[in-house]
């Protein structure tokens, strides 16, 4: 049977744990004693929504491990002409791709399309459902970071509801033992919880927090009439003034792209306790993790 890469929510914790394992493996060796587990390989990365961090990292990843990359061009393609998101991809499959990349606003595309497929599909972001490979290099950054991830206080904060990165993170937190705390506006908190999330107000929690994950506010999947992006920072971004209630050991997260001054202050992105760049070059060994596994069944 194929494998494919299509959520945290369906490996066990000893998988999550093994992946996070190769990946610190990967970012331990120099690029040129790298081996090229993946020769003669051709990874389609295939994006039907926006991504910088994503597609380039995923390219990245497997290019270190010697496959060639196809970036299919969504505006240059027969999609324009009325072809569907399955025959694009079957035709991909047909050429002689040997994984496809694949970001798409469906929440539900890869359960209803993997069953069709030779080849495996990964997930690079699928509507509000998952988003593992960021899944994966968050909890990688937070293992780098201290050590462990077992009773770690996380503080989500902002567009929880919308958020495939929360909502990966949450399915992850409740595997392997991480305590998750949300602070939001009221429309931006998702209708349920599970056992280990807890609702608080940001003054509340940060004291408490390892680490605080902010977000980006998903408008492409949502309607905010009269936004107003000060208040907003005011209301629910991460001050400078809240950031001095975290512990000095906590770190500063966000998945990027970032809205500097609404989310968070611009001066705390490069900051000290800042984290946000290095989750993305976190994001490679992360990614090279899951295209050894998914391509040469390692784990
Ligand atoms: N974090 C993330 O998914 O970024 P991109 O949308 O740029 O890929």
């Amino acid at each position: 049977m194929i494998q494919h890469f299509t959520g945290l929510s369906d490996l066990s914790a000893q998988q999550i744990h093994s992946l996070i394992e190769r990946a610190v493996e990967f970012s331990s060796i120099d690029r040129q004693q790298l081996k090229k587990v993946l020769p003669h390989s051709v990874i389609a990365n295939v994006f039907f929504e926006p991504s910088t961090r994503t597609r380039i990292s995923f390219e990245m990843a497997a290019k270190l491990l010697g496959s060639e990359v196809i970036n299919f061009d969504l505006s240059n393609s027969s999609v324009k002409k009325g072809e569907t998101l399955y025959d694009t991809l079957r035709t991909l499959e047909a050429i002689g791709c040997d994984a496809i990349v694949l970001r798409h606003s469906d929440d539900r595309i890869f359960e209803t399309i993997k069953e069709k497929f030779t080849i495996p599909l990964i997930n690079a972001g699928a509507g509000r459902f998952e988003h593992p490979s960021q899944g994966l290099l968050d909890l990688y950054t937070l293992k780098h970071e201290f050590g462990k991830l077992e009773g770690l206080n996380i503080t989500i904060l902002g567009d929880v509801k919308h958020s495939r990165v929360a909502g990966t993170m949450i399915i992850c937190a409740q595997k392997l033992g991480l305590n998750i705390t949300i602070c939001a506006p009221e429309n931006f908190i998702p209708a349920q919880l599970s056992a280990n999330c807890k609702l608080s107000t940001i003054e509340n929690s940060l004291p408490s927090a390892d680490a605080v994950m902010c977000l980006r506010n998903q408008f492409e999947r949502h309607e905010l009439v009269d936004f107003d992006a000060q208040a907003y920072h005011l209301e629910w971004g991460l001050t400078n003034e809240r950031a001095q209630m975290l512990p000095s050991h906590a770190i500063i997260m966000h998945p990027a792209p970032i809205n500097r001054g609404m989310e968070i202050a611009d001066e705390l992105v490069e900051s000290k306790q800042s984290r946000i760049f290095q989750q993305m070059t976190n994001g490679v060994y992360s990614r090279m993790s899951i295209l050894e596994w998914i391509l040469k069944g390692t784990l």
